[in-house]
């Protein structure tokens, strides 16, 4: 598993995006297009950022019944992503569904990694919005089984889970990471952090970093930055 940096191109806008990724020249980042600039710019973003040479993660998180799923899962591998993601709480059949969505005439797909409970879920809202009362890293645990179970290659978890997940799924089942500071920076609206270095030690396979990059003052550099911390 080759680990890397993959960078939150949250931004609302091609222009702004390509303004971004303009400054990085002679390097190809791995990028991650969320819900903000897939809706703003439509699949063509995705191809486009693809035309570059950029690896991308298309992290729109689907949700609905499997067939749904399905289909549009066969729509999202035609735009031919590296890696996609969905939310476990869908079950196993959904996520089943996204799988053989996702695979492609000739048995190739983008990898497939699940969403278990977001970072901004936590044990009270966990308790009183949804529901689930039993201890939120049992349930991050219980939808990574579940994940793997039902074929899909990993799962989006805080590089504080990554280690334990690994020992529950084997330490080929893939960890993408966000919730990634520099030791010196700001860690804005995120709870719990890591440094790239701490991600790394603990089994990260993929960290994801946003504003400590693309608001950085100069990108490039902290983009090196975390991938000396992090690959080397
Ligand atoms: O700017 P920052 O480094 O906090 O960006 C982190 C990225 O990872 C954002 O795109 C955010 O949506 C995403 N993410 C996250 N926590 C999750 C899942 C995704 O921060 N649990």
């Amino acid at each position: 598993m080759g680990k890397d940096v993959i960078i939150a191109c949250d931004f609302d806008s091609a222009e702004k995006t390509f303004a971004f990724l303009d400054k990085f020249t002679g390097r190809k980042p791995f990028v991650k297009i969320g819900m903000e600039l897939y809706y703003a710019e439509g699949p063509s973003i995705v191809k486009e950022i693809k035309k570059r040479g950029h690896k991308i993660f298309l992290d729109l998180k689907l949700h609905d019944i499997p067939n749904t799923v399905k289909k549009s899962m066969a729509v999202l591998s035609r735009l031919d992503v590296d890696m996609t993601n969905l939310h476990a709480a869908g079950t196993c059949r959904m996520m089943e569904a996204a799988i053989e969505g996702l695979t492609r005439p000739d048995g190739t797909r983008p990898l497939l990694i699940a969403v278990t409970q977001l970072t901004s879920t936590d044990q009270e809202s966990m308790e009183k919005d949804l529901w689930i009362e039993k201890p939120i890293a049992d349930v991050v645990m219980h939808y990574a089984h579940n994940a793997k179970l039902a074929g899909l290659d990993g799962v989006v978890c805080s590089p504080l889970e990554a280690g334990k997940v690994h020992e529950t799924c084997g330490k080929d089942f893939v960890t993408v990471t966000p919730g990634v500071r520099f030791a010196d920076g700001d860690i804005g609206d995120q709870k719990r952090v890591m440094t790239p270095a701490q991600a790394k030690e603990i089994g990260s396979d993929y960290i994801v970093v946003g504003r400590p990059i693309t608001a950085a003052e100069d990108p490039v550099a902290a983009y090196e930055r975390c991938v000396n911390e992090f690959c080397d």
